[in-house]
């Protein structure tokens, strides 16, 4: 039986929508560890209230009408889903500097709570706030019985946080070799996927795409074990063209050493439903689409569908063909789904 204050706490959260989480991120990234800013930004574009929302009033329509495929439920990934921010090590601290909040009902506003909880931590506090804004979404998403299950053991590397910041701005270190006898366009570069693994990490030659230079590791068809969608590398994919938006991906560092987006892909983007910040090197991307130039530290989601389809639910059974290209639902061509 959930108590009185974490029932009003949990309705409290529930009024917050993802323009409300996107207000209370802004505010706070000015105060988090340069560490951990992008993975705010990336964690909340991978678990959207609107995803929530939809599996919570029509799971089945969900599921068919935006193609969900791969973990898209956060419940199921209550104390790992944020994996890839340095403060993920605080967890356990967090995780019980909330649950002493829901001892009083919400007594101001959600950005408050936030700020007060990751002070109680004891943690550096621009270290903290990430992780504990999450834990808050968490636990609107996920409820207090998942939410308070005791998380596992977590090792975390032992490194200072500005350690990790000035790894990931480092140039790629190129031999003598390299520097003499390769021109630019040959040069390689080292795209890491889990900075958690310092083993997962793969190739890039200058001015290929992600999700080609993923699918060429020498073990690339081997993710498909851990991961169904993975079919060539550890990169979901599916049409390498920029439509189905199987790819997407996070990124941590390096996002100016990708391609500059182009229209096509803000429209893709906004046609599949996953956010965009209008800026020329945004760090939510399609990996098909973003092509390499420099080191890069990206995040794979755990899932990928088409969140516009919930809006504008596809017509099923219809074929497509009297349709122009923009009225015809992604993943509907010619009136089949793929
Ligand atoms: S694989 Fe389909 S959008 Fe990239």
């Amino acid at each position: 039986m959930i108590p009185d204050a974490a029932h009003q706490f949990i309705e409290f959260l529930r009024r917050h929508d993802d323009q409300a989480w996107g207000d209370i991120v802004a505010s706070l990234l000015p105060d988090v560890h340069e560490v951990d800013r992008h993975a705010l930004r990336v964690w909340f574009a991978f678990h959207p209230v609107k995803l929530f929302r939809m599996l919570t009033e029509d799971e089945a329509r969900a599921q068919r009408d935006c193609l969900l495929r791969g973990r898209y439920h956060l419940r199921d990934q209550v104390h790992t889903s944020h994996r890839f921010f340095y403060g993920h090590r605080y967890w356990p601290k967090v995780q019980q500097a909330v649950l002493t909040d829901l001892k009083t009902p919400p007594r101001t506003s959600l950005e408050s709570h936030i700020r007060q909880a990751a002070r109680r931590t004891g943690v550096a506090p621009d270290l903290a706030l990430g992780i504990t804004a999450v834990a808050y979404a968490t636990l609107q998403q996920v409820g207090l019985e998942a939410f308070k299950t005791p998380p596992p053991p977590i090792a975390a590397q032992p490194l200072e946080p500005a350690y990790v910041v000035a790894e990931r701005r480092r140039p790629e270190p190129h031999s003598l070799w390299d520097r003499l006898l390769r021109s630019e366009i040959n040069q390689t570069y080292t795209i890491r996927f889990d900075e958690t693994d310092p083993a997962a990490a793969f190739k890039a030659i200058c001015g290929q795409t992600l999700t080609m230079a993923a699918g060429q590791m020498p073990n690339a068809a081997a993710f498909r074990e851990k991961d169904p969608r993975c079919v060539a590398g550890p990169i979901p994919v599916e049409c390498q063209t920029g439509s189905c938006g199987t790819c997407w991906i996070g990124i941590l560092s390096g996002e100016e050493n990708l391609n500059a987006i182009t229209p096509f892909e803000v429209t893709r983007l906004a046609k599949i439903g996953y956010p965009y910040d209008g800026t020329s090197h945004p760090i939510i991307r399609l990996g098909c689409k973003s092509i390499c130039a420099g080191r890069v530290s990206l995040v794979i989601p755990p899932w990928n569908g088409v969140l516009a389809n919930w809006d504008k639910p596809p017509f099923r059974g219809q074929a497509h063909k009297d349709l122009s290209p923009e009225q015809v639902p992604v993943g509907y061509d010619n009136g089949h789904a793929r």
